[in-house]
């Protein structure tokens, strides 16, 4: 039921002045987004109201669901003045009185608009809050807002930790599971418009008759809840599917296949999203393997798509052992050139760090650098580098911080945000794509707790100025308990949780070292892959005068692709933020830290055992909260704190003992050293 439980209000008055106004509701029309309104109302009203409140007619209805163009014109009227709806998704929830009577109202241009807005009233009662004279209208900063499955055809879900890939190919397109509608509902609720449903290392089988009309199938459940769906292609799929002896985006024969395979997909799907393509990335074949630029690649897609109006999503994401440059360098060298190049259909999509999902990284430095281009930001929810399922780890935080760094590019205030909802450079089209955490297991993501990363991730794509702690606690109040002692310890609990795993982890900028591969636990200690920026040691240099990556200018100079000031911040390390400061400097064990005045080598174990010593700290939290927690979710949750407290010391053991071996340095007074 994730957060849309709809738990019984049990305060008699609370319940009887919510009774009072939701008892008579209506819903104009009878579109199927009209029907999924219709049972939930019905379905969060008998479970919060205990079966109080009754579908009626317009004109008795105390709270009424229609689009625009189906209100009495003088409603409308009163209820839109001042207002612009500027997209499809926009809504107002409007309280008036009509005879004496207190009403609501939830419009906009769209039934889906009015979808949106009827979730934001029951997040309203589900938060108890009050919907006396509300005027609350509200508009998406973002357009495109999707989930990246990472699911193969196969149901194995790549970097997924919460069982198979709720999609079942197999039984496509007959077999319609419940799941599928609690899906759409859930991304609805939170406002994600869109699911990019397979792998970006793309099976190219995808593209097949046989697989669209699977994806067709799940197209028709998604649209009544205003989500779209999206393919990652393969790039060579003409040669591997076509038949084609090339798949060189310059040949006429290449282009005329993508037109004819995207008039094939739109025959089925008219609303089809467009597609997510990794190209010339960790094996990917591209435009590259034909000599030919990533605008070259994208834009031929973005001219099969355009007549039909889909979009390309091309991913930044690219890096090469044999390129001869530091790998956090590349993505930017790579596509900062082709700004402009793009048609306007295609949006590049860049991971938030230049790296990759580390518990923490520094924003990549091509947010702001293409003013001509748009960017798309990608967050990934399920925790590869953060330990999969069995860590706590609210990622909030995480995106409020990327979100809000500045990167000068017109001047102080140019935020990731203003980047990516195109305001800054005045784009046509913006998106954000979480990599889902969402998979077969009854819990959906693994571990309830992480359930609150998917929920986040979609307030935020819909309006990043919330802040991560209001979100923390609306999610915390519908998914797990209305006590409001009860939800501010979780809501600490969740809030600090980011910042815990960073200091067991990757404390003071350490990044990438996780254990081989799969990336779980740590692995300071990698070397000698045979590719030299997938082991560890390429990345923390710890040896015996220090630790750090070399950054700045006397290395390896990425300081360089951000925007002043922010470049001459990062080239000295006595400006450099702290939590940053090994990820743009190599330092002597004995740099003195300022913000403690600890030696560099005392802050790196103090950092590592605070960060055990939290997640301690958080269990206890936890245990406390047993009165008021569903028990079977309690003793679930008990269980998964147990696995994280013991990890937490496994992290900081091992990294503490690894970096001593560099150090040659005692662990600070009162520290027991590991066992
Ligand atoms: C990471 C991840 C891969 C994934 C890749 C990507 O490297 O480990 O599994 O395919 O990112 O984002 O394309």
């Amino acid at each position: 039921r994730l957060w849309l439980k709809y738990d019984y209000i049990s305060h008699l008055e609370q319940r009887a002045s919510y009774s009072q106004q939701l008892s008579h509701w209506h819903v104009a029309g009878n579109s199927s987004t009209d029907k999924v309104i219709r049972q939930e109302l019905t379905y969060a009203f008998s479970s919060m109201l205990g079966n109080q409140a009754v579908d009626s007619q317009q004109g008795d209805a105390s709270l009424l669901v229609a689009n625009l163009a189906e209100l009495p014109e003088a409603l409308r009227n009163n209820a839109t003045d001042g207002k612009e709806f500027k997209t499809d998704e926009d809504y107002l929830i409007y309280g008036f009185s009509e005879n004496g009577q207190k009403k609501v109202l939830i419009t906009g241009k769209t039934d889906v608009a009015t979808l949106y807005g009827t979730y934001h009233l029951l997040r309203l009662v589900q938060t108890r809050q009050s919907i006396v004279s509300l005027n609350i209208f509200s508009s998406p900063k973002i357009s495109v807002r999707v989930l990246n499955h990472w699911d193969n055809l196969d149901r194995h879900v790549e970097r997924g930790y919460a069982g198979q890939s709720i999609w079942d190919w197999h039984k496509l397109p007959e077999l319609i599971y419940q799941r599928y509608h609690d899906y759409a509902r859930a991304n609805a609720s939170v406002g994600i418009n869109g699911t990019v449903l397979n792998n970006v290392n793309a099976d190219p089988l995808i593209l097949t008759p046989q697989y669209l009309e699977k994806v067709k199938a799940l197209a028709e459940v998604f649209r009544s809840y205003g989500m779209k769906v999206y393919l990652s292609v393969k790039f060579s799929s003409p040669q591997l599917i076509g038949g084609l002896e090339t798949s060189d985006p310059t040949k006429p024969e290449v282009l005329a296949w993508w037109k004819q395979k995207s008039k094939e997909i739109y025959a089925e799907i008219p609303d089809f999203g467009g597609f997510l393509v990794k190209a010339n990335s960790e094996g990917q074949p591209g435009p590259g393997d034909f000599g030919r630029t990533h605008a070259q690649g994208a834009n031929m897609l973005a001219e099969a798509l355009a007549p039909h109006g889909g979009i390309v999503m091309w991913r930044a994401f690219v890096y090469a052992n044999e390129k001869n440059e530091e790998r956090s360098k590349q993505a930017y060298s790579e596509f900062k050139p082709l700004d402009g190049k793009f048609l306007p259909n295609v949006l590049v999509q860049v991971k938030n760090g230049p790296i990759d999902f580390q518990p923490r990284e520094p924003i990549s430095p091509l947010f702001g650098a293409t003013p001509n281009t748009p960017l798309m930001m990608e967050f990934q929810i399920t925790q590869e580098y953060l330990g999969f399922s069995t860590h706590n780890v609210y990622l909030g935080p995480m995106y409020k911080e990327v979100l809000s760094t500045d990167t000068y590019a017109k001047g102080k205030g140019s935020t990731v945000a203003k980047v990516v909802d195109g305001s800054l450079f005045q784009n046509n089209i913006s998106g954000m794509a979480g990599v889902s955490n969402i998979g077969s297991d009854r819990n959906w993501t693994g571990n309830v707790l992480l359930q609150s990363n998917w929920y986040a991730f979609g307030r935020l794509a819909w309006d990043h100025e919330l802040s991560s702690e209001e979100i923390a606690q609306e999610w915390t109040q519908m998914t797990l308990t209305q006590n409001t002692q009860a939800v501010d310890k979780i809501v600490n609990l969740l809030m600090s949780s980011r910042e815990t795993t960073v200091n067991y982890m990757t404390p003071l900028g350490l990044h990438h070292i996780m254990d081989e591969g799969h990336h779980y636990g740590p692995g300071p200690w990698i070397k000698d892959l045979g590719r030299e920026d997938w082991t560890s040691v390429y990345y923390h240099k710890a040896d015996e005068q220090g630790i750090g990556f070399d950054r700045s200018p006397s290395g390896v100079n990425a300081v360089a692709q951000y925007h002043e000031p922010l470049r001459s911040r990062l080239a000295d390390p006595s400006t450099t933020p702290e939590e940053f400061l090994l990820w743009f400097h190599h330092l002597p064990w004995d740099y003195s830290i300022k913000s403690s005045g600890r030696s560099l080598w005392n802050e790196l174990v103090h950092r590592y055992y605070q960060g055990a010593s939290e997640v301690e700290e958080m269990a206890k939290q936890w245990s406390e909260l047993q009165p008021w927690i569903d028990p079977l979710l309690f003793a679930q949750q008990t269980m998964v704190f147990n696995i994280h407290q013991q990890e937490a010391k496994w992290w900081r053991d091992a990294c503490v003992s690894y970096f001593q071996s560099f150090a040659k340095r005692p662990l600070p007074d009162g520290l027991t050293p590991p066992a």
